[in-house]
């Protein structure tokens, strides 16, 4: 009875960002509890390889190129389509380490054009056909730089993108719960992934962030799929607005 609740059988899936890192986890993740699964990427070669990588797992999995921050591109899709019964908000970007009084307009508005408004169009397009279906689950990949500021990196314009879209997960899940729309959100650590690759792994940033987590490691992007599939299931169908950290206990210190 509760195992069941994990499965997705018959359901379908939206994964942005989906062709590499944590997205590509969170694709293989809902494929294996039995979703049909769509991943989006502005990457097209990356977008062909995983879908190669997918279908070699034996997992049948749809790819269509995608840049988040083009709004009339995501609503087309969304529209173009059975309403997905999941969406999974992941694309997402960093650009850490440059200090606030050094952003230019052009950083800031990147940032958040992918981050936020990416996450907000996606969750309106395929959320407003969620609602006419009655039913949904969205799962926002937020971090754990939504709650604390992280060091020694400056990266506030990322920091504030985090925050902005834990608070559109509350909102948004107040909004919709009354008709059946459940919107929760991941706030993970650091992850090994190439969006954190700019710091030397034998560097002293790297040793900053694993002195600063008390299971003293990075987190796998496995570990960040599995608590979005949890989420996306029926699983957690009392959990709505939540903001679930998987932050190895970063957040405790
Ligand atoms: P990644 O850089 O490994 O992969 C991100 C994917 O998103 C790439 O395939 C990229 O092409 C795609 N993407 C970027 N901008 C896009 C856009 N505008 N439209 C469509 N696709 C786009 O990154 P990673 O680490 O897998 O991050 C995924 C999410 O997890 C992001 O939202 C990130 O902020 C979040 N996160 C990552 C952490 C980490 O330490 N790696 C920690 C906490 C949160």
């Amino acid at each position: 009875m509760y195992l069941e609740k994990m499965r997705l059988d018959g359901r379908t899936a939206f994964v942005t960002g989906g062709a590499r890192g944590i997205g590509l986890c969170c694709v293989e993740a809902l494929a294996e509890a039995g979703a049909r699964v769509t991943l989006a990427d502005r990457d097209e070669a990356a977008v062909s390889e995983a879908i190669e990588q997918m279908t070699q797992r034996g997992y049948e999995v749809e790819g269509v190129v995608l840049d988040v921050t083009d709004s009339a591109r995501v609503t087309q899709i969304a529209e173009a389509a059975a309403p997905f019964d999941i969406l999974v908000n992941n694309a997402g970007i960093a650009r850490s380490e440059t200090p606030a009084e050094e952003v230019t307009d052009e950083h800031w508005l990147n940032v958040i054009d992918v981050n936020l408004n990416g996450s907000f169009w996606c969750a309106r397009a395929f959320g407003r056909r969620m609602l006419q279906a009655g039913r949904g689950s969205i799962v926002n990949v937020g971090s754990m730089s939504g709650f604390i500021v992280n060091r020694p990196q400056p990266q506030s314009y990322y920091n504030a993108s985090k925050a902005a879209v834990h608070q559109l997960t509350r909102s948004l899940a107040a909004e919709w719960a009354p008709r059946g729309v459940r919107v929760n959100a991941v706030a993970p650590t650091y992850i090994a992934t190439p969006l954190n690759a700019f710091a030397d792994k034998e560097g002293e940033m790297h040793r900053r962030w694993i002195d600063g987590t008390p299971q003293a490691r990075l987190g796998e992007p496995e570990e960040v799929a599995s608590v979005v599939l949890f989420l996306a299931s029926d699983a957690a169908s009392l959990m709505t607005g939540s903001i679930v950290l998987a932050d190895g206990g970063y957040t405790c210190w």
